[in-house]
């Protein structure tokens, strides 16, 4: 999970380089100008390597003013869109893995709410799912990803065949530091982020449990994550107002 904070460490590391090399090939233009040493081809060559450079830059200014727009209101987008690009996002770990994917998400979801950190809160779900799912057989893998409008609201789940939650954590799932991974994989941070961010930022629900399902012919046991957004924000100030009353 991104913060502002961390965006603008990571915008300004991305910039040094790239500044670097615009200035580089600047002054060697300069240099070659002053020496009466210039040459057309290699004119060229400089310059074309500062546009090169400056289109980088560009790039990830427009990123960053995503990030922004994202943090600071909510838009309106179709939540299966969202679900599809975190999926793809982990699409190579889902592969590599041969996890069976299975999508029961509803066409057309659309809602009001922080795209960018929605995609987060998936990614990292997804990249839990995924971790448990290496600790079982390669041909008992499953990872379902449901999602469907209920009214004023839609309802996520993805739900993994890995085994599930171990009870000594279940109770402080959401907690920071919760984690059963080795501490050069797992950070025990993941899920106190999501928990963080639906709650707070995308104000829906989320809760986890161990489940028994079935697909086709087998019985698996896994985790399931639930997360619950408003569609929009009329509904959700209507809401407000009834708790507030
Ligand atoms: N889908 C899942 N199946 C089983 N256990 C899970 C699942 N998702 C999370 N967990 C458990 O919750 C812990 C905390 O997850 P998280 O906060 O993402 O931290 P991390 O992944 O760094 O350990 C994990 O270490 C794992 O034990
Ligand atoms: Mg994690």
């Amino acid at each position: 999970m991104v913060s502002l904070g961390e965006m603008i460490t990571n915008i300004s590391h991305h910039w040094r380089q790239p500044l670097a090399v615009i200035g580089m090939e600047a002054n060697s233009i300069l240099a070659d100008i002053d020496l009466e040493t210039i040459d057309i081809v290699q004119l060229r060559a400089n310059v074309s390597k500062i546009a090169q450079q400056t289109q980088q830059l560009s790039s990830s200014i427009v990123d960053f003013g995503r990030f922004v727009s994202d943090d600071l209101e909510k838009r309106s987008f179709d939540l299966a869109l969202v679900l599809e690009k975190a999926l793809q996002m982990r699409s190579v770990k889902i592969v590599d893995a041969n996890i069976i994917l299975t999508k029961e998400i509803s066409p057309g979801l659309l809602i009001t709410n922080h795209e960018l950190a929605l995609m987060q809160v998936f990614v990292n779900i997804i990249d839990n799912a995924c971790d448990a799912l290496m600790n079982v057989e390669v041909s008992e893998r499953v990872l379902v990803v449901r999602a469907v409008r209920e009214v004023d609201r839609v309802i996520v789940t993805l739900r993994d065949s890995g085994g599930g939650i171990a009870p000594t954590i279940e109770d402080k799932l959401f907690e920071p530091y919760t984690t059963t991974k080795h501490k050069s994989v797992g950070t025990g941070m993941g899920l106190y982020f999501v928990y963080k961010t639906v709650t707070e930022k995308i104000e829906g629900e989320i809760t986890a449990k161990n489940v028994l399902f079935h697909d086709g012919e087998k019985q698996y046991k896994g985790a399931e994550i639930t997360v619950t957004v408003g569609v929009d924000d009329t509904l959700q100030d209507l809401k407000k107002e009834r708790d507030a009353n």
